[in-house]
């Protein structure tokens, strides 16, 4: 079997605060083939940018494993873990705060070309720069060769962050809300550029947004992470999770889509959430953390045993006791396969464990 492009395995990051730790990420498992596009999608605060940052390699997790092609990265020597960052960009979401106001474009892109040895010399320095601000749609490039940050829009400044990652050749992106600060008319043909790029070089994704609309927008083709206070709740292939979400904070998210998408609202306000507050990460309710708002919650099992992630069919995984025994007959107790390596089919916890506590 090959390996994955990049795989984390159980992965947990607790950052230190004044009153204990927060914990940011909580067992995930996920995996990403090459030139695929994975959303990771939830509210503020869930964790998606610390797994972003995880998976491209800034932060080191707690806890838990993530692996380049099989090879553990906290574990590679200095120059695979560097060939491993180059092959994983990260494209942040604030482009004013990501590009250096002192440089102009040319050097900004000239820059990483230089020192990683893509070029030699400044006129195949300027050839390439060019090449790569029309790969993004910058046209004329010429007459952005010279510009500062300042002197572009906001979409223009995201183009170039865009270009500067692809300078190194990066097998995965990591945009992380990557067109959320640009207006609504820019941000759909930012999302097209993006893509392109997936399937003209066949870059892959992980695509963050706190959008499920957008999430659709862009990654029909390939799946979803739903994560609540740094879990992945539900994975599933896009088609299915917008036609036939499971996890009743999906089912929310869906419901909040304010934008008038008829597939979208089709599927709108048939579940009321008990609670609109979203449970501080110093303060986890225990079992299920989605229970104080959750419109399913069961008393006795939702509050006492954590729901694990386990599938429900062959391309999908939930982590919600009465989804999976509706399912599977089941409640979702065992641990699944990591999130995208194909796992056997699960045999959850007897209906009688109901009311243990979770070990
Ligand atoms: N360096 C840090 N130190 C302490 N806490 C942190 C740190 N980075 C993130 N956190 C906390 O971890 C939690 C998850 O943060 P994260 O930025 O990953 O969430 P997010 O899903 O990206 O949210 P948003 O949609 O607002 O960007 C938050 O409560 C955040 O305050
Ligand atoms: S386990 Fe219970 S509380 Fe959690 S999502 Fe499922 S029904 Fe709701
Ligand atoms: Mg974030």
């Amino acid at each position: 079997m090959t390996e994955p492009l990049i795989a984390l395995d159980h992965v947990s990051m607790v950052f230190k605060a004044r009153r204990g730790g927060v914990k940011a990420v909580d067992d995930v498992s996920l995996s990403l083939e090459a030139g695929e596009v994975l959303c990771l999608v939830g509210e503020s605060g869930s964790g998606k940018t610390t797994t972003g940052k995880i998976v491209a390699g800034l932060l080191k997790p707690t806890s838990g494993s993530v692996r380049f092609r099989g090879q553990d990265i906290w574990q590679m020597d200095k120059a695979r873990f560097k060939a491993y960052r180059r092959a994983v960009q990260i494209v942040h979401q604030d482009p004013y705060a990501s590009l250096n106001p002192i440089h102009t474009v040319f050097t900004i892109l000239a820059t990483p070309l230089q020192r990683h040895g893509m070029v030699r010399g400044r006129a195949e320095a300027v050839r390439r720069v060019l090449e790569l601000l029309e790969t993004v749609d910058l046209t004329p490039p010429e007459s952005f060769l010279f510009k500062y940050p300042h002197q572009l829009s906001g979409g223009q400044r995201q183009r170039v962050s865009i270009a500067r990652a692809l300078t190194v050749n990066p097998e995965l992106i990591v945009a992380d809300e990557a067109t959320s600060m640009v207006d609504v008319s820019i941000r759909v043909s930012l999302l097209n550029t993006l893509q392109r790029l997936r399937d003209e070089l066949g870059v892959g994704f992980l695509f963050i947004t706190h959008d499920l609309a957008i999430a659709k927008y862009f990654a029909w083709h390939g799946r979803v992470a739903v994560m609540y206070l740094g879990r992945v709740v539900e994975f599933s292939p896009t088609p299915a999770l917008i036609n036939d979400p499971q996890h009743p904070y999906t089912r929310a998210l869906l419901a909040a889509i304010p934008e008038p998408d008829p597939d979208l609202t089709r599927r709108k306000g048939k579940l009321q959430l008990r609670s609109l507050d979203i449970p501080s990460l110093l303060h986890i309710p225990p079992g299920c953390s989605f229970h104080p708002r959750c419109p399913l919650f069961e008393a006795g099992l939702c509050d006492v045993q954590r729901p694990d992630l386990v599938p429900i069919d062959e391309k999908r995984l939930v982590a919600c006791h009465v989804v999976a025994r509706e399912r599977t007959g089941t409640i979702a107790k065992h641990a699944a396969s990591p999130v995208g390596i194909s796992s056997d089919p699960v045999i959850g916890a007897d209906l009688g464990e109901y009311g243990k506590e979770s070990s």
